[in-house]
Formats: structure tokens, sequence, C-alpha cells
């Protein structure tokens, strides 16, 4: 029987932005026309709607990250599409559905087939580009609320980067589940934010912090600490910390090292370790990642999970699109909606 979808997908391209050496992220990336994707045994065709640039993305590019990828390479460690085609072997997966890509996946391009039992399907009521953006920041801050201490509602944690997409996450996340967060940021304007978002304290990263905590939580103890900034910013949030607390670095924005006075391990027996979201995806089981999607994808339905966007920009303006995500001081994530 002739049909007219096959034949129409056939005749289509798709643009994909691509880089073949490692480098600037403004130079080595490219956008190219490759041909509509065709399925195999197992896989769907999903035509992408929103993917964001984040920093392990540009690190990637500048071959700065842990995985290197064969060259050349699609950028892209997340992203949202909905499923335009599938085969006989689709499982749960339907047409329509919104699905969230698998980690790593090189989301930058406008179609793509993928594994239909790696996608996990994403309720329509959740805004494509707000999809497109659960899998790395918001999983990242549900989980290091839950698997390092155990918080209890009215429970205090603190955090740096405090106004980046993980940090605004956490803080959100942390604020549905009653906790309470010391939010550490490097510039004053952020305040009124992170405050619409549930932050109940907010200071700046300065040589004041261990005062203006003790006196902005009454000294309660603070049992974990969130660090995306490393060195000294690092430093200055586990001073805070009460015996036994838990430092997670998942980032380290300045660069520099974490250095560890030796008295904070002695005579408060701190605990230092990391989290790294590939990591939890690799060892979780399909229910596990289920039942940490699906508060998240309630929370964004209800409004009460939200990633600021300060920009949009078609795949044409990739070069634009990551200089623009390098800036500091930006009010929300640079994203690519892959339908213009
Ligand atoms: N380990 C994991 O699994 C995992 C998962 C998610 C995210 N991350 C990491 O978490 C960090 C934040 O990611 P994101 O996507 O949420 O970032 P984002 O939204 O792009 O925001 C970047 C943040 O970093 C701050 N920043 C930039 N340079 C800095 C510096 N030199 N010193 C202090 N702060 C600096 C920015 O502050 P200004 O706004 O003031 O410029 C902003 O708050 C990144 O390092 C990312 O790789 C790790």
């Amino acid at each position: 029987m002739y049909d007219a979808a096959r034949e129409a997908s056939v005749s289509k391209t798709i643009r994909v932005a691509l880089y073949e050496t490692h480098g600037n992220p403004a130079e080595v990336l490219r956008v190219v026309e490759q041909p509509w994707p065709a399925h195999a045994h197992g896989e769907v065709v999903v035509r992408m709607s929103a993917a964001p640039l984040n920093p392990a993305d540009i690190n990637a590019i500048e071959g700065k990250y842990p995985v290197r990828p064969l060259l050349p390479a699609t950028p892209g460690m997340e992203g949202a599409g909905v499923v335009v085609e599938t085969g006989s072997s689709a499982g749960e997966v339907a047409v329509d559905d919104q699905v969230i890509l698998p980690h790593n996946f090189g989301t930058w391009r406008e179609a793509c087939a993928v594994k239909a039992d790696q996608l996990v399907v994403a309720p329509p009521e959740v805004e494509p580009a707000q999809a497109a953006m659960l899998k790395v920041n918001p999983i990242t801050a549900w989980r290091m609320l839950h698997d390092f201490v155990p918080l209890q509602r009215g429970d205090w944690f603190i955090q740096n980067a405090a106004n980046s997409a993980a940090g605004r996450a956490a803080i959100q996340i942390g604020s549905e589940l009653g906790f309470r967060s010391v939010n550490v940021v490097r510039r004053a304007e952020v305040t009124g934010d992170l405050q619409k978002d549930g932050a109940d304290v907010v200071l700046l990263d300065d040589d004041n912090l261990r005062d203006a905590v003790a006196e902005l939580t009454r000294r309660a103890p603070i049992r974990l600490a969130l660090n995306a900034v490393g060195g000294e910013s690092a430093l200055r949030i586990a001073k805070v910390l009460a015996p036994e607390a838990t430092m997670v670095t998942y980032g380290a924005m300045s660069l520099q090292p974490l250095t560890i006075p030796n008295g904070m391990l002695i005579f408060k027996n701190l605990k230092f370790t990391g989290f790294w979201v590939n990591k939890w995806y690799d060892r979780a089981s399909a229910s596990e990642r289920a039942a940490t999607f699906a508060p998240l994808f309630d929370m964004a339905k209800r409004g009460l999970l939200r990633t600021e966007i300060e920009r949009s920009y078609s795949l044409a303006g990739a070069t634009a699109a990551v200089q623009h995500a390098m800036q500091s001081r930006r009010t929300g994530k640079v994203v690519f909606d892959l339908t213009r």
C-alpha cells in the first residue's frame, strides 16, 4: 500500500548540530543537513521539541568532560520531543507521546531514531521546554536531597550557585518537601527570584557567611550542603555545617579544587562525597527512574517546578546560542527551540 507519510519523510531532511574536533564551541560547532531518520527494530522516530545548553554540553564540546564521544558528535545531554513514527515493537510508547530522550543522546537535532524502551513518557501538560530540562538538573536536585542525609520537614540544607538551574530546582523541590534552604549566590540581584521559588534565606558568598547563617537560621543544625562551585565557596559553606554533616559536590563552576582543613574531618567528622547523574542513570532500574520522574512531573504540572529560560534559539543560531550559554550572570537557561 502507498504510504504518503513515509514517502514525505524519505524526501525530508533535518538539521543536526555537530562538532568534528574538540575546541571552542563557537568555533567547532556547525549545523548540517541529514536525511530524516529511519527507525530500526525496537526504535521510534522522535521529532525533537527542545533541548537546553547545559554547562556539561559546553564542557563536552571543549573536550573537558569525562565522557568523550566518538567524533563527529552531536552535543546535547537532555531534550524532549514527540513520537511521530513507531515500528511494530515500540512497547508502551505511542505516536503523539511527549518523550524525554535518554542521557547523553546528542539532542541538538530536529529528529532522531531512538530505542523506545529508553524513552521516558512525560505528561502532555508539561510544556515541551520544561520537559526537555527535567532530566539533568531537577533529577540531580531530587536525588541529592534524598540520597545522602535523611532530611525531615523543617530541616535545613545549604547550597552555593543557588541561582543555577540545579540550585533553583533544589529550592523548588526542597520547598515542596518542607525543607528549609540557605542559598548562597554571588550577586544580590537574584535574591527576589530565589525567594519566589521558595528560598528561605539568600546570602552573598562572602566572608560574613558564617555569622549571617547562624543569625538567620537561629543556629539550627545544617546537615546537608550541595556544592556546585568548589574552591573558597565550598569551604565557606562547609564552615557552617553541623558535626557529622555531608557535603555533596556535583559541580565545579569556579574550576578551583576543594581544600578541606584537617579539623573538619577530625573534630567535626564532616563527610565529603560527590554525585554524578550519569552514574545514577547507569545504576537506576526503570522503576527507580519512573519513581523519581513521577513527583517531578507532578510538580511541573502544578507549576511548582520550572526552569527559567533566558532565550530560545533555533538550530540555525547554534553559534550564537553556545556563546550566550557560556556567559555568566544569566537569568535562566539558553535553550534550542527545535521546532523553528
Ligand atoms: N554532577 C551532576 O550530575 C550534575 C548535574 C547537573 C548539574 N551539574 C553541574 O552543576 C552546575 C550548575 O549547572 P546548571 O545547569 O544548573 O548551571 P546554570 O543554570 O548554567 O548556572 C550556572 C551557575 O554557575 C554560577 N557560576 C558560573 N561561574 C561561576 C564561578 N566562577 N564561581 C561561582 N559560580 C559560578 C552562575 O552564577 P551567575 O548566575 O552569578 O553567573 C550560575 O549560578 C554545573 O557545574 C553543572 O555541570 C552537575
